[in-house]
């Protein structure tokens, strides 16, 4: 994408040609960017922001003229915020030399601002900052919100009435939860649009930054080989698959209020599922593609309960430590019947998907940390050698995996001949290991996202459409979920989760990958 277009200068931090998505360089116009983090005190701008930043930076990406201004409501000086900010930078690739040089060169270009989300005289105050480092030149204005969603309103009312740029760009990337069901998303949406129109709010799902999310299209529409066999034809199901093997840790206030299917799989795995799903796009324009996302989201059949299992993990003691239970966060209420686990049966009731079952799974303080999309074929119509195989017949059908993280990689598993003189059959797995294969380290999903936001690159970020339909798909549920109050099936920390998950699966003849 933008090293696509060879836009790299050898000089970090220096991109002689960075481009606009009006197809002028930030050089050509004289232009220059702002990029403002709110709430630039907390766990997210820490933890991936300023470091997505600043390996942005150290990469060449960021235009010349560029600053970044921390906003929140915390007293810090712009010293306290750049060595606040330090802590989390790193070189990613391989302390590759003169990386202190560049956080240092990067530091100097972060300052800070400390006032109130609802204060449009605080906005004002950041405006003037804003218009001293820009120096006179055509000021493209990003605001990055990281802070909770009931001061979102607030504080795009305030940045766009007293700090939005006036003859150049001014774009605000909004973080999830947008919203908690369709109501109170629509609600969301109409307040931004008093203030921004669509194509200035950058709804971000950072899975959709995921390397191998990215990669997920040219796999199918590069490649002669898959595009035929991606239907209903050839596929016997789809499965999703989101596991951390850490509880809500310091998070819990939040989950509560949201719980896995909001947080997890109504964005995270809808999005993949969209995009494994779609038609192939007109092109690969943002619109066309996202276009063909909300004609897949408006296709799936409404989700029943009974394709739900909702799970909450308990505490457990292994190898004499005690794992604590969701309830024994102090920030989450006792009692509280909010799941961290749930494993759905999907439907895309359209004609390449009718009938196949896409199978989504996703959950806290489980055993393992991945995130996957595995596709299982049809058996092999009159196979000859079904009796070579085993008694496994399902075993032995080809399966696609897409190993997201961790350990990226792509996997093929086919049926081969043992080597020797008999025949025996064993399965093999055709693999692209990314770290075998490339020596260059992943970006982290948030630089791409954030490059493109800059760069004005729609297509990673989620339209007001495709976010109404993926809540028109789980409110119901949510809902009834939430008013029969239903128990989760209770798991240990640590395990595979319930075993109503298997039950679920085994009753569309699948078995979890
Ligand atoms: P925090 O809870 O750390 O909040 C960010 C900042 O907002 C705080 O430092 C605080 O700054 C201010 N703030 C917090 N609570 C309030 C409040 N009630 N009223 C006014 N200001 C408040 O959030 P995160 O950094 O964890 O997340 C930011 C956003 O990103 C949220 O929308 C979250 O859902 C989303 N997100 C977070 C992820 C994560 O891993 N942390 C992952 C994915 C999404 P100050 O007091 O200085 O003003
Ligand atoms: C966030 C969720 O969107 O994604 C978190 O709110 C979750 O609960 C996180 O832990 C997972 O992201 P990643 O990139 O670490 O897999």
């Amino acid at each position: 994408k933008k090293l696509k277009d060879g836009l790299l200068s050898a000089t970090a931090g220096s991109v002689e040609e960075s481009k606009d998505s009006s197809g002028f360089s930030f050089e050509e116009t004289g232009s220059t960017v702002s990029i403002t983090v709110v709430g630039a005190s907390g766990d997210l701008a820490k933890k991936k922001i300023f470091p997505a930043l600043f390996a942005l930076y150290y990469e060449g990406c960021l235009p010349k003229h560029f600053t970044i201004f921390g906003y929140a409501r915390s007293k810090m000086t712009d010293a306290e915020l750049r060595t606040m900010v330090s802590k989390t930078l790193t070189c990613r690739i391989d302390q590759r030399e003169n990386c202190g040089e560049k956080m240092d060169q990067f530091l100097e270009r972060c300052f800070y601002h400390s006032g109130q989300y609802d204060s449009q005289d605080h906005f004002a105050q950041l405006d003037k900052k804003l218009k001293e480092h820009e120096g006179g030149r055509i000021p493209n204005r990003l605001f990055y919100l990281s802070i909770p969603p009931n001061i979102f309103i607030d504080a795009v009312r305030c940045a766009s009435l007293s700090a939005s740029s006036g003859n150049g760009w001014t774009r605000v990337i909004v973080e999830k939860p947008f919203g908690r069901d369709s109501e109170s998303s629509a609600a969301l949406t109409k307040a931004l649009k008093q203030y921004l129109e669509e194509d200035q709010i950058f709804r971000i799902d950072h899975y959709l930054g995921k390397e191998l999310v990215e990669n997920l299209s040219v796999l199918r529409f590069s490649n002669l080989i898959f595009e035929p066999l991606w239907s209903r034809q050839y596929i016997r199901n789809v499965q999703l698959i989101f596991s951390e093997d850490f509880g809500t840790e310091g998070r819990g206030g939040y989950f509560d209020n949201y719980g896995i299917i909001r947080d997890i799989m109504q964005n995270h795995l809808l999005q993949i599922l969209a995009l494994f799903a779609m038609e192939t796009p007109v092109s690969l324009d943002a619109e066309d593609i996202r276009n063909e996302k909300v004609k897949v989201l408006r296709s799936m059949r409404p989700l029943q309960l009974e394709n739900v299992v909702t799970g909450q993990y308990k505490s457990h003691v292994r190898g004499g430590v005690t794992y604590p239970a969701y309830t024994d966060d102090k920030t989450v209420p006792k009692g509280s019947l909010t799941p961290t686990f749930a494993a759905a049966a999907l439907f895309i009731d359209n004609a390449r998907w009718d009938g196949v079952p896409f199978l989504m799974k996703a959950g806290k303080a489980l055993h393992n940390k991945r995130a996957e999309i595995r596709v299982q074929f049809r058996h092999v119509p009159g196979n000859l050698y079904n009796r070579n195989i085993g008694t496994d017949l399902d075993r032995a059908t080809n399966e696609l995996v897409i190993r997201v993280q961790p350990d990226e990689a792509i996997f093929l598993k086919i049926n081969n001949k043992v080597p020797g003189l008999g025949m025996r059959l064993d399965r093999s797995n055709l693999n692209l290991h990314y770290a075998a294969r490339y020596s260059t380290e992943i970006p982290d999903a948030y630089e791409r996202l954030l490059l493109d936001a800059i760069e004005g690159e729609r297509r990673l970020f989620i339209r007001s459409d495709e976010l109404d339909a993926a809540w028109s798909l789980f409110t119901p549920l949510l809902k009834e979920i939430e008013e029969k109050k239903i128990i989760p099936e209770y798991y240990p920390y640590g395990s595979r989760g319930p075993v109503g998950a298997h039950y679920l699966a085994a009753r569309y003849k699948v078995r979890w990958g």
